[in-house]
């Protein structure tokens, strides 16, 4: 088990970070990390799915109704849940960890639904679902709030419980949802976590109960409809699809864990990305950063300079199919009209570039020098699949697709910043904007905000000193993304909006 790379850019390149003593991280005088006293222990959630249909979920939870195996379900027009306009039973059963997973259809489009289970003559929190609009759908507006990385035993969920509190049409999680093993805990311990590895299926499912056992993520869950992608934590640090070969049974056991506590309806096996449309104001396409990538090359914990086999035109992060899906998706919403194109984006798209070489001067010395070489930080994000990220930026420019905002997680931190059609020239016009989110509870890297202003290209803004999300809100018009902070040490942490991005399209 090692340090990830975030870790390593906390601890070498970006400055000393402290680490805290293993000790703190667990004791045997440390309350038990999960000790659930309700029947409905993970609260309620539910998912977008179509216009017609929403994905709604909970767990009934066997510590407390062992001789419970059905659950039923109500959906509403109302939050007092009257009228009931569809109900139904579902088998709770150890196959599949208790888990309830419904999709309900027949439901008018664009508008919000409210639904609750109960079981064993227990009632489940009201939660809200919504449908998505009509393809063809004139929206005034669309607000999400968009999320990663929550670290359950670095920190408390006070991101949550804002957003649980806040007017959003949905929530957008890009990854990390769990960590798969200890070791980030020891960069900041604040409440007690298992600190063994996952491999086994019943490992992943206890991280799930645990996560979820959170009453500020119930908050959020229940308030709100999600779109939820993993990133690496929910299988194990930094994976590729060649780990899904190497380890297939431990691939199923995490891709059934996640599908079985997402309010996600599996389609085609484990493809997870997809596309959900708001009307003609904005699509949100979803991506899988993980299990079609290739391997990493050549790298230490992602820090690497630019190689021939970096650069290559053939190394893929998407996958040929995702990829193909992606750039025709793309195009296709935009000439259907539809004003914004979001990326839920897990990894970073733009350069983290530390140190530039490609410049005139080394070039007249070198003719052969690769473009865009340089000393890269981060490829385990897009920096290590160049060619891929070249090939997406000249398809935006080539198909003229406007109004690209790209959602990220991983980083840890908040990240702001133009993707430029060339990156090298700082009067290239930008095809995207590229806005990371920070992270719900796992620790940020506090040193990384002073590596901004060496980079090429440069970023707007880079904040690693705190936790927090972020809020996409579109119009016909425009686009702002606003970045939310806290102090997720603290579970009564204020919350401070201390940055907006307001951008015209
Ligand atoms: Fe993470």
């Amino acid at each position: 088990m090692g340090l990830d790379r975030r870790d390593f850019l906390r601890m070498s390149a970006l400055g000393a970070g402290a680490m805290a003593a293993p000790g703190l991280l667990t004791s045997c005088t440390s309350p038990p990390a999960y000790a659930p006293t309700s029947t409905f222990a993970q609260g309620v959630a539910s998912g977008f799915h179509s216009d017609t249909e929403v994905v709604l979920w909970t767990r009934v939870e066997p510590l407390v109704a062992p001789s419970v195996n059905s659950c039923d379900w109500q959906v509403s027009t109302s939050p007092s849940m009257s009228p009931v306009v569809a109900s139904g039973t579902e088998v709770v059963e150890a196959a599949s960890d208790h888990t309830v997973k419904v999709l309900v259809g027949g439901l008018e489009p664009g508008r919000s639904y409210w639904y609750r289970f109960e079981a064993g003559g227990v009632r489940s929190t009201v939660g809200r679902a919504s449908t998505l609009p009509e393809p063809d759908a004139e929206l005034e507006s669309l607000r999400l709030a968009y999320a990663s990385c929550q670290c359950y035993g670095t920190g408390y969920y006070p991101a949550w419980r804002d957003v649980a509190a806040r007017d959003l049409d949905g929530v957008v999680f890009l990854g990390d949802f769990i960590y798969e093993a200890g070791a980030i805990q020891l960069l900041r311990p604040v409440r007690s976590e298992p600190v063994a590895e996952c491999v086994t299926i019943e490992d992943y499912r206890t991280k799930y109960r645990l996560y979820r056992s959170d009453p500020d993520i119930q908050a959020a869950q229940a308030a709100h409809p999600w779109a939820v992608v993993w990133d690496d934590h929910e299988l194990h640090n930094d994976w590729n699809r060649t780990d899904i070969t190497l380890n297939p049974v431990r691939f199923a056991a995490a891709t059934q864990a996640w599908f079985e506590h997402q309010p996600v309806m599996p389609v085609d096996g484990t493809r997870i990305f997809r596309s959900l449309r708001f009307g003609r104001l904005a699509e949100l396409h979803l991506l899988d950063e993980r299990q079609y990538r290739d391997p990493p090359v050549d790298t230490l914990l992602g820090v690497t300079f630019l190689t021939p086999e970096l650069a290559r035109s053939d190394r893929t992060i998407l996958g040929a199919e995702q990829l193909s899906w992606l750039l025709g998706g793309l195009a296709a919403s935009n000439d259907a009209g539809v004003r914004h194109q979001l990326l839920g984006n897990p990894v970073l798209i733009g350069a983290v570039r530390l140190l530039d070489l490609d410049t005139p001067e080394l070039r007249a010395l070198d003719p052969s020098l690769l473009r865009h070489a340089g000393l890269y930080l981060n490829s385990d994000a897009w920096d290590g699949f160049p060619a891929e990220r070249e090939r997406l930026i000249s398809h935006l420019v080539s198909e003229r697709i406007g109004g690209v905002t790209i959602l990220t997680g991983d980083i840890h931190s908040f990240w702001a910043g133009p993707i430029r059609a060339d990156f090298e020239d700082s009067s290239s016009p930008a095809v995207a904007y590229e806005y990371a989110g920070g992270a719900i509870a796992s620790p940020p890297g506090d040193q990384q905000s002073a590596l901004a202003a060496s980079l090429q290209p440069a970023w707007d803004l880079v904040d690693a000193s705190r936790n927090g999300y972020g809020i996409v809100e579109c119009t016909p018009e425009d686009v702002t993304v606003s970045f939310l902070g806290v102090d997720a040490r603290y579970r009564g942490s204020p919350v401070t909006q201390f940055a907006t991005f307001p951008r015209p399209i």
